[in-house]
């Protein structure tokens, strides 16, 4: 039997004060790659910071196991140490840093550094500046890739990777990534679905309003919310179940 490389049960989580996750349950199994949908703030990327273990996401309740530890109270640094790693939606720029230290410290020497920087079209010139700091969009979108290319974790989290990048890089990433799962699990964030042309992605998942409410085919869900809208997740007969679920809980 697949064992699953990461369970997440029942997890309410809070930001500021605010519970932006409710009674999340997400499976993924070894070598199984999901994606996430979801409207703008409807939690995904809280949802991949709180498996980051970001101290600002405070897990009210639930839990996460990772690789059949419990892991809901563990360090960030630990957690990469078990292989968890994320490419941000928006990561912020680092004054003083220079991107070649971050990838010097997850590579072994210049030249697999080199074969990094093929793999995605990467300046080098862009190594010897501050992180992020004046990078145009696609420019971080791909400084992201490449880090977590040279991380080498076996749980990859990336956070809308197709956001903001054009035809040329979108394949350069999209074949990048692809990669990388291969012999990986993991869990992508899209709005419009492009990196799913070059991603083999074997289940989708739909959070409204914090919670997921709907699973199945990656195609079919897509299909669905770019012809009808997230008001088709609404409707369907999951949401129904977690619904009722509720209402028998509370009543
Ligand atoms: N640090 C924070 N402080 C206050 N509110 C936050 C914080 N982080 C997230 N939120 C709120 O939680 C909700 C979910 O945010 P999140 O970033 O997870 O959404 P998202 O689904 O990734 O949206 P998008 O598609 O726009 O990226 C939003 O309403 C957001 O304003
Ligand atoms: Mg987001």
């Amino acid at each position: 039997m697949t064992e699953n490389i990461l369970e997440i049960s029942n997890l309410s989580v809070e930001v500021s004060g605010r519970i932006v996750l409710k009674d999340v349950n997400l499976k993924i199994a070894e070598g199984e790659v999901h994606v996430l949908f979801g409207p703008n703030g409807s939690g995904k990327s809280t949802l991949l910071m709180t498996i980051m273990g970001f101290p600002a996401y405070k897990v009210l309740s639930g839990e996460i196991i990772f690789k059949g530890r419990d892991i809901t109270n563990l360090p960030i640094n630990e957690r990469v140490k078990l292989g968890i790693n994320v490419a941000f939606q928006n990561p912020p720029a680092i004054r003083g840093v220079k991107l070649r230290e971050i990838i010097g410290h997850w590579t072994s020497n210049v030249r697999e550094t080199e074969n990094l920087l093929k793999k995605v079209n990467f300046s080098p010139e862009l190594l010897d500046r501050d992180v992020n700091l004046g990078f145009s969009g696609g420019e971080i979108k791909k400084s992201e890739i490449l880090q977590i290319m040279a991380q080498k974790g076996d749980f990859l989290m990336i956070d809308e990777p197709d956001s903001g990048v054009d035809v040329e890089n979108l394949k350069i990433i999209g074949r990048a990534i692809n990669d990388m799962l291969r012999d990986r699990s993991g869990l992508i964030i899209t709005h419009q679905g492009y990196i799913l042309r070059f991603i083999n992605a074997h289940v989708a998942h739909v959070i409204l309003q914090g919670t997921i409410v709907c699973s199945g085919s990656p195609t079919k869900i897509l299909t669905q919310i770019l012809t009808e809208g997230y008001g088709w997740c609404y409707k369907c007969p999951m949401r129904r179940r977690i619904e009722r679920r509720e209402t028998e809980t509370n009543s």
